[in-house]
């Protein structure tokens, strides 16, 4: 089936719905999803959204802004972090207004709480900076974009998924999608698109993301030929469930909760003296792998306590309302009389599609454009969060650069014609359905994933080295061979989620081909990219924006210089 719309929005999560409220009743908006809308994984987000609001205590933009350089290492865009810091607050305004329930101060004013490496003054101490709602801030964002976004009568396509996307003569006509309740192929043509299919947590066991964190976005925008930055920098969520991965909020430790190892100990006075538990989460992250590894772990097991004992009951029921449900059905025990076991979860991804701040797609080292392609959220690298995202900065980075984007979309949909699409633009996508549901191997879709995510976690989680990545990279390569040997049980074309897995595994190959090869070239150790075997961080040789791209030669890396406007890179001590 053929559609033709004026910009098409892949994905309804927090950076699509925000692009899709500014073209709304402007010009004619479709967003595909793969999920219900309101199903996206933004919806996990839980603790926070920052702004210097100043709200509680005094706070500026420009703290804002260095604490995100600093926090990802200087490895962040600096124009880019400027463009965040002072855009989150009118951001926050627009959210108020469009009838977001944050939690108030007494006063009425929305409240802020503290979270992960957001400080006063240039690192003096910890700020209450991040706006919330209770503990399901991600959630309230969905359902005020997604009310938004039906207001303004766009048009959804829901449970839609992205198998291509459109490029002829390297300008962007559209994307091809399945229906999943009918197997169909649709074309939509357009004159701009933006992706914003979220990040790709599902490469790793032991994960906070949802299960449709697949990275379909960032994997077929790599099989187009667009290069794909810093990918060797994921980052582990300190405090997921044991064994579980599921997300106990950062705003635990914002509260008050602390961390403790199997001595009783609250470990992180060793790591980070002044912010504590409140230090970033790769090297809170790091610090509980290393107390582990000095047998400081619970019972001489891989996990420690998150403490929230001492806070008042209140503020455990009311303040961290979802958590505490989590904990009681998922472990039996209560937060507040119980110690609860963690262990860090993979949690976000900072690489990704390479953007400028329009969130225009960029193909190369000189960030040249294409034209009619924007991504924007978790899949995007446009790169504010350098090598280690803040907490409550990947909500931001949705609105701020969501907006940008769809706002830039107008402008282009405005200004520019259809371009015309090439001759059967959906035969890619038809094949590769057609391969799958005919293909009589013997490997199975569920097997393949579990060896790949058990493969992942352990040489490309919070640790790596060399021979680790070296000897993943094998192992990915056997998984690509068997890939083409998969055999899927189910022929239908109705809701068949057999088939959907099997083309989400292929995109989590690619994604996880791409880290695996960026991060054995990155010979240095920044942010949530720790090699042991060199431990410390090379800014002569490593300050730098890796860039891999898929040729038919291979995988390509190369690199592109770091923004720096106003801060010079420093040692990160907390
Ligand atoms: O800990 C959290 O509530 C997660 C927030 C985030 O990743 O920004």
């Amino acid at each position: 089936m053929y559609h033709r719309f004026d910009a098409v929005i892949v994905g309804a999560g927090g950076a699509g719905l925000m692009a899709a409220a500014q073209l709304a009743g402007q010009c004619n908006v479709a967003v595909i999803s793969k999920l219900y809308p309101v199903r996206s994984h933004t919806g996990a987000a839980q603790g926070g959204i920052a702004a210097a609001l100043g709200n509680v205590e005094e706070d500026h933009w420009i703290w804002h802004m260095f604490d995100t350089v600093k926090g990802g290492d200087y490895l962040v865009d600096q124009d880019a972090a400027e463009v965040l810091a002072r855009e989150a607050i009118d951001a926050i305004i627009e959210l108020e207004h469009w009838g977001f329930p944050f939690n108030r101060t007494p006063d009425g004013r929305i409240d802020q709480r503290r979270f992960g490496g957001h400080t006063r003054n240039f690192g003096e101490g910890p700020v209450r900076r991040a706006c919330y709602a209770a503990d399901r801030t991600g959630h309230m964002i969905l359902q005020t974009l997604y009310q938004t976004a039906l207001k303004k009568q766009v048009t959804f396509f829901d449970e839609f998924m992205m198998l291509d996307l459109l490029l002829t003569d390297g300008v962007c006509t559209g994307v091809v999608a399945m229906d999943i309740e009918t197997g169909e192929l649709h074309i939509f043509h357009a004159k701009a698109v933006l992706l914003a299919t979220g990040g790709f947590g599902r490469v790793y066991k032991v994960t906070s993301n949802a299960l449709a964190a697949t990275g379909d976005g960032v994997a077929i925008a790599f099989r187009r030929g667009i290069p794909l930055e810093d990918m060797e920098f994921y980052q582990f969520h300190p405090t997921g469930i044991y064994k579980m991965g599921i997300l106990l909020s950062e705003a635990c430790r914002g509260e008050g909760g602390i961390l403790r190892n199997g001595l009783g100990e609250r470990f992180m006075e060793r790591y980070a003296p002044t912010l504590l538990d409140l230090a970033p989460r790769d090297m809170v992250s790091r610090a509980i792998y290393q107390e582990i590894r000095a047998g400081r772990g619970v019972d001489g097991k891989d996990y420690v306590w998150l403490d929230l004992t001492h806070l008042p009951p209140e503020v455990i029921e009311t303040k961290l309302p979802d958590i505490t449900d989590f904990v009681r059905t998922y472990l039996g025990l209560d937060p507040v009389k119980d110690l609860i076991p963690i262990q860090p979860t993979a949690h976000y991804a900072m690489g990704g599609i390479p953007t400028d701040v329009d969130g225009r797609v960029t193909i190369d080292e000189q960030n040249t454009p294409i034209p009619g392609l924007y991504a924007a959220g978790e899949c995007a690298c446009v790169s504010v969060h350098g090598a280690n995202r803040l907490g409550t900065n990947s909500l931001v980075d949705l609105v701020v650069f969501g907006r940008r984007a769809g706002r830039h979309m107008l402008t282009f949909v405005q200004e520019n014609d259809f371009h015309p699409l090439s001759k059967e633009p959906d035969y890619r996508a038809r094949a590769e359905v057609e391969w799958i549901l005919e293909n009589e191997g013997t490997e199975r879709v569920a097997t393949l994933r579990a060896e790949l995510q058990e493969a992942m976690m352990t040489d490309a989680g919070v640790f790596r080295t060399g021979d680790g990545l070296k000897r993943l990279q094998q192992k990915l390569g056997e998984l690509r061979t068997r890939y083409s040997q998969i055999r899927i049980d189910d022929k239908c074309r109705t809701f068949n989620m057999e088939l959907v897995e099997a083309i989400e595994l292929g995109f989590l190959l690619d994604c996880a081909e791409a880290i695996a090869a960026s991060a054995l070239a990155r010979e240095e150790s920044r942010g949530a990219h720790y090699r042991e075997d060199f431990p410390a961080r090379d800014d002569a040789n490593w300050l730098k924006h890796t860039l891999i791209a898929r040729t038919s030669g291979g995988l390509q890396l190369s690199y592109k210089p770091v923004v720096i406007t106003r801060f010079e890179p420093k040692e990160r001590v907390y």
